[in-house]
Formats: C-alpha cells, sequence, structure tokens
C-alpha cells in the first residue's frame, strides 16, 4: 500500500527560520533583508510580515514533539543569519538538544535568504565580501553546535534566491538586475565552497547543499525553442550545479552573453568544487520555455513575470492537476530530474530530496478536530513513488524530506500558501495535526527495519 524504501533510507520534515521562528527583534536579533521587503506596501499578499509567524521560537519544544511523534529520521531547518550575528545561539542549542533528546537527527541549513540587512547594505550577494562572511557565520555553528550536528547543508537554493531576489524583484531583496545578477551567484557558491572548508575543518560528519532542481523542457522541436529551453535551463539549473559537481559554469551562459568576470574563477572554482557527502535535491514543478514570440503576452505563466527582453519565455506546463499555488503536479518530473542528474554528473553524491511537498488551502479543523487534506497526500503518495523509480533507475537516493514540518510564512504570498503536515491556525496559533502527517507517520512505520 504504501511506497518501499530500502532499508537505512531517511524520512524528515523541512522548514526554515525565517517562514516559522517569528520573535523577530528577540535576544537584539536585527532585521533581515526579508524584514525590510516584507514592510514595503504590496510586496508580500496582504501586507503580511513574519514577525511572529508560526512562532517557532517560542513553541519550538512543542512542534519538536509533534515532528518526532511521526517517527522521522531527520529534521532539517534553518539558521537565522541575524539571529546568530545578534549573538543569540542559546535557541539553536536547545533546539538541537531537543531533537536530539527526541531521537531525531537535526540536519540544519546555514543559509535560508534571510540576509542580515547590514550586509544587503554592503552589498548583499553582490559584494564578494558577503562570502566570507558566510564562512565566519558557519564557523560561529559549527563551533558551538558541531560536537552534536553532524550533518550539514550549507545553502538553499541559489537558484531562486538570484533569480526572484536579485535578478527580479519578487523576493527580497528586490534588485532587479536581470542578467546582470550573474554575481551574485557566484558569491553565493564561493560562500558555499568557503562553508565547506570550514564545516570540513572543524570535523563536520556530512555536508551537503540543497538545490532547486526542475527539468525544461522546450514547447516543440523547433530548434530556437530548443536554445530558449537550454537557455533557461543553463541558467536556473547548471549555473548553481555545474561549479559545484563538475567544477566549471555551463558553456550556456556564453552563449547567453553573461560571462563571470571574476579575477580569480580558477581558484573560486577549486573551492566551489569541494567534495560534499550528500547532494540535496528541492523538486515542485518542471518549467516548459519557448524562444519568445513578438506581440505574445507571457505574463501570468510563472509566478513571476520574465522581463520579455530575456531570450527565453515559459509557457504553462501541460497538466491535469494544479496545487491550490497553481503548481503543476508532475511526480514524474521528479524522476525525470533525478536521473538527468545522475547522466550529468558521474560524481554526484548520494542524494536527499531535501524538499518536496504541495501548498492546499485546508480547511480549519472541523467537529471532528481533524484537518483533512487528501491532496497533499496524494501529491506526496505519487512523489514518493517517483523517488522510488529513480532508485529503480539506478539513482542513489537516500532520503526524502516533506516541505513542511508546519504550516507558515510563504515568502511573497504570505500565509494563504499552506505547506505543512501541521496546521497552523495563525489568530492562535494552535497547531493540528493533519491527515497528511498521520499518512506520514504510517508511511515511515511501514518501512523494512533498518
Ligand atoms: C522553496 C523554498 C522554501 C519554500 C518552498 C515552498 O523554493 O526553499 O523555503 O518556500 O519553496
Amino acid at each position: 500500500m504504501y511506497p518501499q524504501f530500502p532499508p537505512g533510507f531517511r524520512f524528515g520534515m523541512s522548514t526554515s527560520a525565517y517562514q516559522i521562528e517569528g520573535a523577530a527583534d528577540a535576544g537584539g536579533k536585527g532585521p533581515s533583508i526579508w524584514d525590510t521587503f516584507t514592510a514595503r506596501p504590496g510586496a508580500v499578499r496582504h501586507g503580511q510580515d513574519a514577525r511572529v509567524a508560526s512562532d517557532h521560537y517560542h513553541r519550538y519544544a512543542s512542534d519538536v514533539d509533534l515532528i518526532a511523534e511521526a517517527g522521522v529520521h531527520d529534521y532539517r531547518f534553518s539558521f537565522s543569519w541575524p539571529r546568530v550575528l545578534a549573538g543569540d545561539l542559546d535557541f539553536y542549542d536547545r533546539l538541537v538538544d531537543r531533537l536530539l533528546a527526541s531521537g531525531v537527527r537535526p540536519v540544519p541549513t546555514l543559509y535560508h535568504w534571510d540576509l542580515p540587512q547590514e550586509l544587503e547594505d554592503a552589498g548583499g550577494w553582490m559584494n564578494r565580501d558577503t562570502a566570507h562572511r558566510l564562512a565566519d557565520h558557519a564557523s560561529a555553528l559549527v563551533t558551538r553546535l558541531g560536537d552534536r550536528v553532524r550533518d550539514w547543508i550549507t545553502m538553499n537554493e541559489m537558484n531562486v534566491h538570484t533569480l526572484y531576489g536579485y535578478a527580479l524583484a519578487d523576493h527580497a531583496p528586490a534588485r532587479g538586475l536581470g542578467l546582470g545578477a550573474l554575481p551574485a551567484a557566484h558569491h553565493q557558491l564561493l560562500a558555499h565552497g568557503l562553508a565547506v572548508r570550514v564545516l570540513r575543518t572543524h570535523g563536520a560528519g556530512s555536508i551537503g547543499v540543497a538545490q532547486q532542481h526542475f527539468p525544461v523542457t522546450a514547447a516543440s522541436d523547433d530548434p530556437a525553442d530548443v536554445e530558449a529551453a537550454a537557455i533557461f535551463s543553463a541558467l536556473t539549473n547548471w549555473t548553481f550545479s555545474d561549479p559545484i559537481l563538475l567544477g566549471d559554469y555551463p558553456d550556456e551562459l556564453i552563449r547567453a552573453g553573461v560571462g563571470v568576470p571574476e579575477a580569480q574563477l580558477d581558484r573560486d572554482l577549486e573551492l566551489i568544487r569541494a567534495r560534499l557527502d550528500f547532494y540535496g535535491v528541492n523538486y515542485y514543478e518542471p518549467t516548459m520555455i519557448e524562444a519568445p514570440k513578438a506581440g505574445k503576452d507571457y505574463s501570468g505563466v510563472l509566478e513571476v513575470d520574465i522581463p520579455a527582453d530575456m531570450p527565453f519565455s515559459p509557457v504553462p506546463v501541460k497538466s491535469d492537476e494544479r496545487t491550490d499555488f497553481g503548481w503543476a503536479v508532475v511526480p514524474a518530473g521528479l524522476t525525470d530530474i533525478l536521473v538527468t542528474l545522475r547522466d550529468r554528473y558521474p560524481d554526484l553524491p548520494p542524494v536527499i530530496i531535501t524538499e518536496n511537498g504541495a501548498s492546499f488551502h485546508d480547511s480549519p479543523p472541523g467537529p471532528d478536530g481533524r484537518v483533512h487534506d487528501e491532496r497533499r497526500i496524494s501529491y506526496l503518495d505519487a512523489h514518493l513513488r517517483a523517488v522510488s523509480d529513480a532508485i529503480t533507475a539506478g539513482v542513489r537516493v537516500d532520503g526524502y524530506y516533506v516541505w513542511s514540518a508546519i504550516d507558515n510564512f510563504e515568502w511573497a504570498a504570505g500565509y494563504d500558501e499552506r505547506f505543512g503536515l501541521i496546521y497552523v491556525d495563525f489568530s492562535t496559533l494552535e497547531r493540528t495535526k493533519k491527515d497528511s502527517w498521520f499518512w506520514y507517520r504510517d508511511l515511515i512505520a511501514a518501512q523494512p527495519r533498518n
């Protein structure tokens, strides 16, 4: 009945600091770029912000209990960089201890998009020095937690952060630089490389990165569409994985006219290609691309609009089913991208699906006290089967983490989009396990014993 995975396969749940913690000013914490962004009129749906979010900072202990009760092996969360900068590491100390005491392995991410505003004021990811600051951040954390934390993820979705925050202006820090955003990508990759070095020096047991990947298909076999799709995929997928897994940038970058003007490129690439213990893949949906057709209106196809002067245009992916966020439900895309990664990278480390999940606008608990989210269950079931198909095709996948443990602040979309296995009533902050939580618990319990 439940999809089956090899013994030792790790099930987990994921979250990120900014989306759940709240406690915006606790312990002298300064603002991040997301605090600045959410304060801008019109930036976030309904003008919402994350000052309280899911209030996990104050409710972490009972949240960990809810996570642990599902029987997950791993919990992926991230550190709030501004909180760490303010010296408030006690919170993460307590969180890690609680997880370990509950038998759950902490898998923290150093950086999940909430850059301290003071670093943005100094140039943010367009400034090379930010990469060195990330290494300092890594050092502070591994020094404090390295005796108990074995698994580390450096960065989350450098591609989405670069595309939405630096190339476009739909996420913080809303720079809108177009193809000029490439240095932000390079400096995040450099930060990743520097962080790997710091973590290794401190004896970290297992190091990876979480990258969003998706298949990009051409709308037709017209060579212009095929080339547009190749360029789009290079910019959004391979620019972020080739340097790590091959030690070079993809050729299409040069065809698209975006060089990476870095005096120290060779030395940087040497750092960036540092060996990893696992490769995290976040998957949501595929993308379809065509060469821009004169006079055609492309607005509203992606969640964000790509400027008209780009050499590619997204068109709707054919799918009978969409989440309430409007994302196409295409489980086979996950098998497809895993096989593609294996074929492209001979030295691909074991993969962990570090995020996968769906937003449905769940109704609050009814008279039976339950949240019935059948569509989320069938989404997760289908995607786990897609992972299993990839394993059958010979891709080594060692784990799968649901995005997300708990309903949270979905960036520019605010609180409408609910990805959690645990429902949050954002007026009372009360938690309720959704039916998908019970389903996930039973699926984990039904796996062969390790
Ligand atoms: C990913 C992000 C994560 C969450 C999911 C839905 O791109 O990494 O924080 O917002 O999408």
